[in-house]
């Protein structure tokens, strides 16, 4: 059974969602790079690559559904941040709105009755649990331990 045309929009509108977040993943390691945390640098590349990873998931689920799906124009992304602090903030509110999002899709999955697309959207449901609490953990460590103990937290993150 295809996907609804809503259905296929929703993906449509995530699939962007999960690239334009994949940049600004990528810009953070960049703004860290530049500011010689390495650590940050490295967690934000490989958060970059897992982003990338949910929207191929989404794009290759959305075809093996005989969605046309189209790749739109990504928005540019912020490029710097304040200090880490402001970053990681950014990275938890971020998180959270792309999990509205997916709620929001399954809301329209269940409208449609598409208990294969329901399936299929519990495991980013559970991952959206998942990065809120990492990217949590980071600002609570962070807001805990001050500027004074950045090292520490750039050694731990550069060990994902
Ligand atoms: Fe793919 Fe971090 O949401």
């Amino acid at each position: 059974m295809k996907l609804s045309e809503k259905l296929a929009k929703a993906f449509d509108k995530q699939i962007n969602a999960e690239m334009w977040s994949s940049n600004l993943y990528l810009s953070m390691a960049l703004y860290f790079q530049k500011e010689g945390m390495d650590g940050f640098a490295h967690w934000m590349k490989k958060q970059a690559e897992e982003e990338m990873e949910h929207a191929h998931k989404m794009i290759d689920y959305a075809i093996d559904r005989g969605a046309d799906v189209n790749i739109a124009q990504i928005d540019a992304v912020p490029t710097t941040w304040e200090n880490p602090i402001a970053a990681f903030e950014n990275v938890y509110n971020h998180e959270c709105k792309v999990s509205a999002m997916i709620d929001d899709m399954m809301n329209i999955a269940e409208a449609d009755k598409d208990h294969a697309t329901r399936d299929f959207l519990f495991w980013f449901v559970r991952e959206q649990v998942e990065e809120e609490s990492t990217a949590k953990k980071i600002l609570d460590d962070l807001n805990r331990y001050g500027e004074c103990h950045i090292a520490i937290v750039d050694h731990e993150l550069g060990k994902r």
